[in-house]
């Protein structure tokens, strides 16, 4: 995993998951998340499909767990995604997000 870092900014390269771990948490304002969206496209040899539906949404569920954690109490996120798994990320955040 990469990190760079210039004007108090950073970037770290890597894996997602691992990456949220070494933020700390309750000190993010805004994430903006645009993750793959399990519909087979080819990311530079990475292919954009999960062998099941539940095992994608196993996978976001803990991203997502990790970004509310990261979250400021008063922090927003915006997800994007397909619109067929949009009502199960919906649902799942309701615990700790007000929708809008
Ligand atoms: C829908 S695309 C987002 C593209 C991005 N918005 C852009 O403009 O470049 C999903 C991206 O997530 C990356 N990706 C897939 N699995 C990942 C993982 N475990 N951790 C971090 N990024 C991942 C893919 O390589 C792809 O670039």
């Amino acid at each position: 995993m990469e990190q760079f870092e210039k004007d108090g900014h950073k970037i770290i390269f890597g894996d997602a998951i691992e990456a949220l771990k070494k933020i700390p948490n309750g000190t993010i304002d805004l994430i903006f998340i645009d993750p793959p969206y399990n519909i087979g496209k080819n990311f530079s040899g990475l292919k954009d499909k999960w062998v099941s539906d539940n095992d994608y949404l196993n996978w976001c569920y803990t991203w997502i767990d990790l970004c509310i954690d990261k979250l400021k109490s008063n922090g927003s996120m915006y997800i994007m995604t397909a619109t067929q798994f949009m009502p199960f990320f919906d649902i799942y955040s309701e615990k700790a997000f007000h929708f809008i």
